[in-house]
């Protein structure tokens, strides 16, 4: 996984299988830098408090856990995704 900043923008950049993927690269919840995370198969586990988004959707696979957001009164929603496409050998994104 790689963090890049495009237009103002942080996004995560992640490679699979020879496939890029772009997401937004700040967690929903509370602001975890996800390029520090995990990418485990198609989904990356936020450094912060391990909420999980799928790579290519961005949809929230597993939240923090009830009690946090009890406390904290948040929990992890959907992240923007981006279009990706390479074109000899550079990373074009559509934000
Ligand atoms: S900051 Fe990402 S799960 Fe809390």
């Amino acid at each position: 996984m790689l963090g890049v900043a495009v237009g103002g923008t942080a996004i995560l950049l992640s490679k699979i299988g020879g496939k890029i993927y772009a997401m937004d690269a700040v967690c929903s919840h509370m602001s975890g830098y996800l390029p520090r995370g995990e990418l485990r198969d198609h989904t990356v586990v936020c450094p912060v408090h391990k909420a999980q988004y799928d790579i290519e959707t961005g949809k929230v696979l597993k939240n923090v856990p009830a009690l946090m957001k009890l406390l904290m009164h948040k929990e992890a929603t959907d992240v923007k995704t981006y279009e990706v496409k390479v074109v000899d050998n550079a990373v074009l994104l559509k934000v």
